[in-house]
């Protein structure tokens, strides 16, 4: 059942017009849009044109009639680190090809007599709430310019509650914090589980105590005389969907049904990913469904990071014992994963990892590209949602893991070495 739509939604709103009136505009003017024929290089979400005559607006980019290109221009001029939403591929993968954007661009803006002066990157994506479909988007870095701080912030953030039914953003900054919290969204920390596989290799980058080394030691031993069995699949929409429909019982999350996977990890136009369905050896159940990326190039040292792994509890397991296998044997130093469901996360705290939320004995870093730790060393979280908000809250049923939010991107070092002809990304 689709509860929001993101048609008919009052796109532009005069803010001026707005204060003058001290009123909500329940009908806001919708900007004519004016087909085009673009020019040979521009793609959908370039393609529509300027609207110079506009006052102070807020709305979507292609109603708005801005191009890509000057929201990636707003960016590069506004964001304090390189910031991989300036290039070309990568914006149009996220705002533009995610199945639910059908190829149109949803950032937030601000437009100042045509000009960029504050964006919100934007990504719809359908969210499964209590076996409804909501219209949802997961947002990402917010940006003002300088001379517009100061009140358009919580305007924007009105549009986008009127627009979507939830919302979730990750890692705001203090400035953005008080905004969401005053908006009512809820803030929560994601459990991480951490292995570490090579502890001299990675020493140098975590904070660990005698007690720390021991568990390490107790585990490698572990690991060493465990019986590793599992069946790896090639994800389909036959075996996927049955997980999908499965989880979606006791759980809350955005889309991961084939084609969102396949925007997702087969589409990422910068990184490589490995996914399967992984079941025990003796075929047993409907299996779990993994994605993957081996980081190769942090600082001397490489990780396993765990995207997405949910499923049956025996699907989870054999999912995990590959993991290790997979991990030993490519010489990863260590892997991760986090996630908010409490479920998934059994299997992490069944299987001894590291917590870095509940081990006061053990930190590892979060970011990798410089490699940096925060703390706690994890994700955090602000959500939002116009109805269910006591099905959200519950928050060990929600599934948030490093595959949304765009939380697996290229960092400040990596797009660096990318711009001088560094090796690609893996
Ligand atoms: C984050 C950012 C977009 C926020 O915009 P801003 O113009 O600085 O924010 P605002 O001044 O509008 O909002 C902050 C203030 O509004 C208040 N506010 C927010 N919503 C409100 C509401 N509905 N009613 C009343 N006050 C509200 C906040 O409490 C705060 O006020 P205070 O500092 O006086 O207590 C901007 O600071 C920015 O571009 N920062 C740099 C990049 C960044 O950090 N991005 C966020 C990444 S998550």
């Amino acid at each position: 059942m689709e509860n929001s739509s993101l048609s008919g939604k009052g796109i532009l709103m005069d803010i001026d017009q707005r204060r003058k009136r001290e009123k909500t505009l329940s009908t806001p003017s919708v900007g004519k849009l004016v087909s085009h024929t673009g020019s040979k290089n521009s793609t959908p979400c370039d393609s529509l044109h300027r609207l110079h005559h506009l006052p102070r607006t807020i709305g979507f980019t292609d109603e708005l009639g801005i191009s890509g290109a000057a929201v990636r221009e707003f960016y590069s001029s506004g964001w304090k680190r390189p910031l991989v939403l300036t290039r070309e591929d990568f914006y149009h993968w996220q705002f533009c090809k995610a199945p639910l954007c059908l190829g149109q661009d949803r950032n937030c803006l601000v437009v100042d007599e045509g000009q960029v002066v504050g964006v919100m990157g934007v990504t719809p994506r359908n969210f499964l709430l209590q076996e409804q479909t909501f219209v949802g988007a997961e947002m990402t870095s917010w940006l003002l310019a300088e001379n517009h701080k100061g009140g358009l912030a919580a305007l924007m953030m009105d549009f986008l509650q009127r627009s979507f039914s939830v919302l979730f953003g990750a890692n705001v900054s203090e400035a953005a914090l008080q905004i969401y919290l005053r908006k009512g969204y809820t803030q929560v920390y994601m459990p991480r589980f951490v292995r570490v596989f090579s502890w001299e290799v990675v020493k140098p980058f975590m904070r660990a105590t005698p007690l720390a080394y021991k568990l390490y030691n107790d585990s490698r031993h572990a690991l060493a005389g465990k019986d590793r069995k599992f069946r790896l699949e090639t994800v389909n929409p036959e075996n996927l969907t049955p997980i999908v429909d499965d989880f979606r019982q006791t759980h809350s999350f955005f889309s991961r049904y084939y084609p969102d996977i396949q925007w997702r990890y087969e589409k990422h136009p910068l990184y490589k990913y490995q996914t399967f369905v992984v079941r025990p050896a003796t075929g047993e159940g409907q299996g779990a469904f993994l994605a993957l990326r081996v980081d190769e190039d942090i600082d001397g040292f490489s990780m396993l990071h765990i995207l997405d792994l949910f499923g049956d509890t025996m699907g989870m397991q054999a999912a995990l014992d590959f993991v290790q296998t997979l991990a030993q044997e490519s010489g990863v130093a260590a892997a991760d994963f986090y996630t908010t469901s409490s479920a998934v996360s059994a299997c992490f705290r069944q299987d001894r990892w590291f917590s870095i939320l509940d081990d006061s004995f053990f930190s590892f870093p979060h970011l990798f590209h410089p490699v940096e730790s925060r703390v706690p060393s994890t994700t955090s979280l602000v959500y939002w949602s116009r109805e269910s908000s006591s099905a959200l809250h519950d928050v060990g049923r929600l599934y948030i893991t490093k595959q949304d939010m765009d939380l697996d991107r290229p960092g400040p070092a990596q797009l660096e070495r990318l711009k001088t002809g560094g090796v690609p990304l893996r």
